[in-house]
Order: structure tokens, then sequence, then C-alpha cells
């Protein structure tokens, strides 16, 4: 079965004082990654619901929200009702993943589970069949240009191989690390969704970038 790879810049690579001109020069890509961290579960702090309804009311693209906060039971629907594509919550920060799941969906969005690079797939496989995406965080969470970290690839390989057995159903994202360099072994592992900040913002083009790591994840994923 072909896959047709999905690239997701992420806006924490971009200037933040132009965040409406920004998302313009990714309007070639497929979803935009904005991250939300809030200095807690992660020791950084970026943007919140306020910028993320001023974002959705201007991108040409789906949003795609990784939230890298504390308490997502109580934050994460917000997203949904602001009308972002896929919000994805951290697995270690849930008392409840599948009650987060179902609220994501109520309030019309995909719901996504992220796994820090220390956090097993095997301890999730039971509420996975509650959402639509699986986010294996290739670096840890928190900063963007971080290097990537192939040894979290046997977490694709096996959550591909569950999809392509039929026991789950969901996209598998890649999120850390993700350039020209790396991009091709995280296809061949079996990513759909890729996201790359600098590797995307860094490029002097956005748009050849985004051009360039599609080829390389299509000719990867087919091999
Ligand atoms: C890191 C974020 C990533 C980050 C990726 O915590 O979740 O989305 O922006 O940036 P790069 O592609 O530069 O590693
Ligand atoms: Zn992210």
């Amino acid at each position: 079965m072909t896959r047709d790879p999905m690239i997701a810049p992420s806006l924490l690579s971009a200037d933040f004082a132009r965040l409406a001109d920004e998302v313009q020069r990714i309007a070639d890509a497929d979803w935009v990654h904005v991250d939300v961290m809030d200095a807690h579960f992660v020791p950084n702090l970026t943007l919140g619901l306020p910028v993320v309804l001023a974002i959705q009311a201007v991108s040409p693209l789906p949003l795609d929200c990784h939230l890298m906060i504390e308490d997502p039971e109580r934050w994460a629907p917000g997203y949904a009702e602001a009308g972002a594509r896929n919000v994805t919550v951290h697995a270690e920060a849930c008392a409840d993943p599948r009650a987060v799941a179902r609220d994501l969906k109520a309030a019309g969005a995909l719901a996504g589970l992220a796994l820090k690079p220390g956090t097993p797939l095997e301890a999730y496989l039971d509420v996975l069949p509650a959402f639509d995406t699986l986010l294996v965080m290739t670096v840890e969470p928190g900063f963007g240009g971080q290097s990537f970290m192939p040894e979290t690839l046997p977490k694709v390989r096996e959550a591909r191989r569950l999809v392509e057995t039929g026991h789950l159903r969901l996209l598998v994202e890649v999120d850390g690390g993700i350039n020209a360099d790396t991009i091709e072994q995280a296809a061949e592992a079996g990513a759909d969704v890729f996201v790359a900040g600098s590797a995307v913002y860094g490029a002097d083009d956005p748009a050849k970038a985004i051009a360039a790591l599609r080829a390389q994840a299509a000719a990867a994923g087919r091999r």
C-alpha cells in the first residue's frame, strides 16, 4: 500500500511576530504544527489558545496542535473547539487518555496521543484504538533544533505493523530533528506525518524545503 507522506511544519521555528505571514510561506504543506508548551510539562513556554485562535483565523492549512501541557483533560477540548484538525496530548500527562480522545472527537477534531522518547508504546496499546494519530517524539519535547533520536524508531515500526495488520487505525506522526538527513529513516520505519521546524523555517525557501522533504519521504516510504 502506498501512503502519501504529510508534511507539518512547526511554527516553533517561525518568526512569532509575523505568524500570519509565516503560515502563508508553508501553504503547500499539509498541516501547520503548533507547539503549545506550559512551562510545567516541559521547561519552555510558547503560546496558548488565544494565539491558536488567531492563527486558525488566518491559516491556509489545518492546524495540528501538539499540547505539551499538564492537565490536558481540562485544556485540550478548547483547541478542538477552536477548529484545530488534530489535537495531540501527551500520554505522560493524561490520567484518562480515552476520556480526552472522546472529548476531542466530540468537539470535531482528530485525537492524537504523543509519547516522549522514553515512553513505551506497549503501555498504551489498550487506549490507542480511541485515537486517530500517534505522535512518536523523536527528540525530548521542549525545544526545536535538537538532534533526531534513532532509538525511537522501533516504536514507529511497531505502530506501522499494528496498522498494517489491522490492529490499529491511525496516522503515525514523528516530531523532532526531522530534516533531509533523517526523514528517510523515519519514512522507512513507517511514519505518515512528518513535523519539521528548523528544517523548513531555517531554509531560504520553505516551500522548496517542504517539496524536497515530501519527495524524500515518499521515495523512502515505498522501499
Ligand atoms: C519540540 C516540538 C517540535 C519542534 C520540532 O518539543 O514538539 O515540534 O518544533 O522542531 P525541529 O524540527 O527543529 O526539531
Ligand atoms: Zn511538536
